[in-house]
C-alpha cells in the first residue's frame, strides 16, 4: 500500500469513527440498551461517554438550591433519604476517624455532605466540575479541593475515610474493578470506604439503557468490591433490606432507592480479612476491623 493510499484509508476510518461517535453524541443510540450493552462488553463505552461529554449537566445554576444543583428534589422522600445518608455517613465517621485523619469526598458536588465535617479532620473534596468546586470553596473554607476525574487524577496523599454519594453511577461499567482498586490504593491501611449508590430497581435497569446513569445491581457491586477490599456493610441505604440483583419491590425511583456499601482496607496482609478466603463470606464486624464503637 502506498503512503497516499494508507493516508486515505486512515482518513476514511477516522471519518467513519467521527460519524459513529457523532451519532452517539446526538443521542438516540445512547438510549439503546442493546447497543449500550455491546459497548460495555467491548469496553468501548468509555470513548462513547467521553465524546458525549457527560459532565456538562453538572453546571452550577445560581437560581437553584445546592441540592437541586446536584440533581435532588425537595420532596419528603428525598428529604428523608438525604437525612438518612447524612446520619449514616456521620455514624461511620465517628467510628473510624480521629482528629487529624484525612477524609476524601469523591464527586463532592455542592458540598452537601462535606460541610458537616468540622476542621479537626484534614478534608479534601474532589469533583470533575470546576463550577461545583468553586461553590464548595466558598462554603467550606477549611477543606482543600481538587478539580479532576477520580479515575485519572494523580492524588499523592492517602486517606482514613473516602466516601461518595450518588457518584458510582457515573463510573463506567468497565471501569468498576479499576475504581475499587483505586479506592484501595487511596486508602491508608485500616482505612474505610463509604459508597452510597442508586441501585437497579428492575431487571431492565441492569441493561443500561442510559450509559450516563448506570444503576448497578448490588450483587455486581459487591462482587467487584470484594476483589479489592473487605466489606463490612452492604444493604439498602434507607431500610437496610438486602436485595441481590435488583429491588423486587415495586416503587418509584427516589433518593431512598440506594444501597450503602462500607468497606475496609485490611492492615497488613489482605488475607487477614479477605472475604475471598472466607468460606462463609461473612462480613467482618466493626470490632474485628478495629474501629471503636460510637465515640
Ligand atoms: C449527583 S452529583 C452528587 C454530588 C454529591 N455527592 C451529593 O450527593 O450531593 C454527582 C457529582 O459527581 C461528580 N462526578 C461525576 N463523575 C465524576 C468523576 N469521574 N470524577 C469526579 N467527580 C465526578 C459530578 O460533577 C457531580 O458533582
Amino acid at each position: 500500500m502506498t503512503p497516499s493510499t494508507e493516508g486515505r484509508r486512515n482518513q476514511g476510518v477516522s471519518e467513519l469513527k467521527q460519524r459513529l461517535l457523532g451519532n452517539l453524541r446526538e443521542t438516540r443510540l445512547l438510549g439503546s440498551s442493546a447497543l449500550n450493552n455491546l459497548l460495555i462488553l467491548t469496553r468501548l463505552e468509555r470513548q462513547a461517554k467521553r465524546i458525549g461529554n457527560r459532565w456538562i449537566q453538572f453546571r452550577y445554576d445560581p437560581g437553584k438550591t445546592l441540592r437541586e444543583n446536584v440533581g435532588f428534589a425537595h420532596t419528603p422522600a428525598d428529604d428523608a433519604g438525604l437525612r438518612k445518608a447524612l446520619e449514616d455517613l456521620q455514624r461511620i465517621a465517628r467510628r473510624c476517624l480521629s482528629p487529624g485523619d484525612g477524609v476524601l469526598e469523591i464527586g463532592c458536588g455542592t458540598g452537601l455532605y462535606l460541610k458537616d465535617f468540622d476542621a479537626q479532620y484534614a478534608l479534601t473534596g474532589l469533583d470533575i466540575s470546576p463550577e461545583m468546586i468553586k461553590v464548595c470553596k466558598a462554603g467550606i473554607p477549611h477543606a482543600s479541593f481538587i478539580v479532576g476525574d477520580i479515575m485519572k487524577t494523580d492524588i499523592q496523599r492517602r486517606f482514613k475515610l473516602i466516601y461518595l454519594v450518588s457518584v458510582l453511577e457515573f463510573i463506567n461499567r468497565s471501569d468498576l474493578s479499576r475504581f475499587f482498586a483505586r479506592m484501595s490504593n487511596l486508602l491508608e491501611p485500616g482505612g474505610f470506604l463509604f459508597v452510597h449508590y442508586p441501585h437497579a430497581l428492575r431487571w431492565m435497569d441492569t441493561l443500561y439503557p442510559r450509559l450516563k446513569y448506570i444503576r448497578y445491581s448490588p450483587r455486581l457491586v459487591e462482587k467487584t468490591a470484594r476483589k479489592h477490599l473487605a466489606l463490612i456493610e452492604h444493604h439498602h441505604a434507607f431500610d437496610e433490606r438486602i436485595v441481590g440483583r435488583y429491588d423486587r419491590e415495586k416503587g418509584s425511583p427516589t433518593f431512598q432507592n440506594s444501597y450503602l456499601l462500607v468497606a475496609w482496607k485490611p492492615v497488613g496482609s489482605a488475607a487477614d480479612v479477605s472475604p475471598e478466603d472466607d468460606p462463609s463470606r461473612r462480613l467482618p464486624t466493626w470490632t474485628e476491623v478495629g474501629a471503636e464503637s460510637t465515640r
